[in-house]
């Protein structure tokens, strides 16, 4: 097994829930290890329309540091955070953020208590992927909307989402990620629409002007832009309509739901 270390002289496993408690005050640092979740939250909270009724909750699954709030505000919702990490769950509630802890495999929360449940950069974290869609998918109401974001089981993104970017200040923490984890997009897919969700899955990176004004420090953010391949980073949207549908169509395993996105550089 890989010895990885990350400000600390203890070592840590890849994926080990520590290095949230070690990373606890990198999470609002625009600049800081988690500078890409920004980004992400950034663009997850532009696939969440504005609520349409008095009440609406979003249940924000991995909530980490809470950093979809100031995304969401303005919309309407009632935003509830669940994540298995002390600190994490601190800053969220800091940040105005109704946090609980939690394990997103059992989620402490009601059947259908959600409009809208995001589950952002969490799926490639759990080690049993169909027990956290169940519960994704438990939590929404009828017609409730699921948005996540995640990385591809995928020799590519091993490369480039582990080897590379793990290496890059940044845009992920040296260790965060276990390939073993990798979600496997047809699986996925499979999980969601056997309980009632039709995923439409579309691949997204940081914009590359974007990327070098960041660096030059000419902005404190960079945007997400849609490409036409899932393999490493995507984004999957999809409502609750029913359950147990033993047919996945090829298009909800393949890119192409259509969202706000910034124009691709
Ligand atoms: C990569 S961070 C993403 C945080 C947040 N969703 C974001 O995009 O800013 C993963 C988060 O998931 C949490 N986490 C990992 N495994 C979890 C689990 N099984 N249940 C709940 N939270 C978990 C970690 O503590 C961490 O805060």
């Amino acid at each position: 097994m890989v010895i990885l270390r990350e400000n600390s002289d203890v070592p840590l496993r890849p994926n080990d829930p520590a290095l949230y408690e070690r990373l606890a005050d990198e999470w609002w640092s625009p600049r800081g290890k988690f500078a890409m979740l920004h980004w992400l939250a950034a663009a997850r909270a532009e696939l969440v329309p504005p609520a349409t009724r008095e009440g609406a909750v979003l249940v924000d699954l991995g909530c980490g540091g809470g950093l979809m709030a100031p995304h969401l505000r303005g919309k309407g919702y009632h935003h509830v955070g669940v994540d298995t990490s002390p600190s994490a769950v601190r800053q969220a509630a800091a940040h105005g953020v109704h946090a609980v802890r939690g394990d997103v495999t059992a989620v402490p929360l009601r059947d259908g208590c959600a409009d809208v449940v995001a589950a952002g950069e969490i799926l490639e974290h759990v080690e049993d992927l169909p027990r956290a869609v169940a519960e994704s998918c438990r939590l929404l109401r009828p017609d409730g909307l699921l948005v996540l974001d995640t990385l591809a089981d995928t020799a590519v993104c091993r490369v480039l989402a582990i080897g590379v970017a793990e290496r890059v200040p940044g845009m992920a923490p040296r260790g965060v990620h276990d390939a073993r984890l990798l979600v496997d997009r047809a699986e996925l897919a499979r999980e969601c629409a056997r309980h009632g969700v039709r995923l439409q899955v579309r691949g997204v990176r940081p914009s590359l002007r974007g990327v070098a004004g960041w660096l030059a420090r000419r902005r404190e953010s960079v945007p997400m832009v849609p490409i036409s391949s899932t393999a490493v980073l995507f984004q999957g949207r999809g409502r609750r309509t029913g359950g147990d549908s033993a047919d996945v169509p090829r298009a909800a395993v393949e890119p192409g739901h259509a969202g706000p996105a910034a124009a691709e550089d």
